[in-house]
């Protein structure tokens, strides 16, 4: 059986099992008659040869993030020669399905084309240009159709204790923009992006601040200086996105998060969720429906403690389990063999818990 008719008739499945979830409303009507937002990451490529997965995608969000097509190695594969047909397909889908398309990520450590870290080497001068070049030529690009963009993504640094640290007690992470164009970088590309598209919203994208540990508390430290550094120096910057990459193995309490978000709304800062999706733990529950059930129980929790901070915007990364970084991206997955199931959907299109506790989070 091919591959697009299979999730198709898992569709059809899940639908006959009845009951209500497919007759039901989508997830982005019942986030919307609350006054919220529910999106989800796409790749252009995966819309395009699964229909039946493009068919949940149109039905649950309102609001997509590229999951790959906005990025430097996808936007400009070689220096000055800019790609934005993967992405001008994404914005096509997103139009003939009344969503909305935000943008990810103007300036970003990873994703680098080869070409792009030896040439920031070579001078600041030239790494303003390349920079300056980037944004101005993207933002132009996409002015009509992406209103929000993630200008800055993962700079605050990760402190000690974490399985990647940055050998710095600063509060950027060590990343090639900060070695060519100095502390000043995130400043410079706020301010240039807000030049370019005065109106467009600045987010400021960034991950590891949920959990109630020492280490996640540090980090929300860092990202608060930072955030408070920008405000103080007049610098344009509109909302943060908090990623929440969930990772069950850490708890998660609500006062320390929420009051987290308060300071951040406190400064006048709209919060997004981002990236929503939740790594298990390394003892997994006996059985799928018990696996299923924490991952929702914990997610909604985290996505309680987030309504009660002032979030509106809630995007996860991926819709289904088949396609989520979590299975595919090796440095995430498992290593017991088993595959997380940190979304909404399992990778036969299914709902999980995970699904029905976002309906009732957004029922209200
Ligand atoms: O671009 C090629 C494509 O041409 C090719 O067909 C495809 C075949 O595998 O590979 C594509 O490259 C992929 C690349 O993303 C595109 O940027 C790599 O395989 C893929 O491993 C790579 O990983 C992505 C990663 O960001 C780096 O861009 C993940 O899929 C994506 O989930 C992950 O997302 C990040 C957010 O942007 C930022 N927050 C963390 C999150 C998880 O790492």
């Amino acid at each position: 059986m091919s591959l697009a008719r299979r999730p198709l008739l898992a569709l059809a499945g899940a639908a006959l099992a009845g009951p209500t979830w497919a007759q039901g409303p989508g997830l982005r009507q019942l986030a919307r008659a609350r006054g919220m937002s529910f999106g989800t990451a796409v790749r252009g490529q995966v819309l395009q040869d699964d229909p039946a997965l493009a068919a949940l995608v149109a039905r649950e969000a309102d609001l997509l993030v590229p999951e790959w097509e906005g990025k430097w190695d996808s936007l400009q594969p070689e220096r000055g020669r800019f790609n934005f047909e993967p992405l001008r397909q994404i914005i096509r889908f997103a139009q003939a399905h009344n969503q909305r398309v935000r943008g990810h990520a103007l300036l970003w450590h990873v994703a680098m084309p080869p070409w792009l870290a030896p040439a920031l080497r070579e001078g600041a001068s030239q790494a303003n240009a390349i920079l300056e070049e980037h944004i101005t030529t993207v933002l132009r690009e996409t002015r009509e159709t992406i209103r929000d963009w993630d200008v800055l993504n993962e700079i605050i640094s990760n402190p000690p204790g974490s399985d990647n640290p940055d050998p710095t007690d600063g509060d950027l992470r060590p990343t090639p923009w900060l070695a060519a164009l100095g502390p000043g970088y995130a400043e410079r590309a706020l301010r240039l992006a807000r030049q370019v598209d005065p109106t467009l919203r600045l987010t400021l994208n960034d991950y590891g601040v949920e959990a109630d540990t020492p280490w996640a508390a540090a980090k929300r430290a860092r990202l608060l200086r930072v955030v408070r550094g920008l405000i103080d120096r007049r610098c344009p910057l509109d909302a943060i996105g908090i990623q929440a990459h969930l990772q069950m193995r850490e708890p998660f309490r609500a006062e320390p998060f929420i009051a987290f978000l308060r300071e951040l709304r406190g400064l006048g800062l709209a919060i997004l969720i981002t990236e929503l999706d939740v790594r298990e733990p390394d003892q997994l529950a006996p059985s799928l429906a018990e696996r299923d059930a924490a991952v929702a129980e914990y997610a909604g929790a985290f996505l309680d403690a987030a309504i009660a901070g002032g979030v509106r915007t809630i995007l996860t990364w991926g819709l289904t389990d088949r396609d989520s970084w979590l299975v595919q991206e090796p440095g995430v997955a498992r290593r017991d063999g088993q595959l997380h199931r940190g979304l909404p959907f399992d990778a036969e299109l299914r709902p999980k818990p995970f699904r029905a506790r976002l309906a009732r989070i957004f029922a209200g």
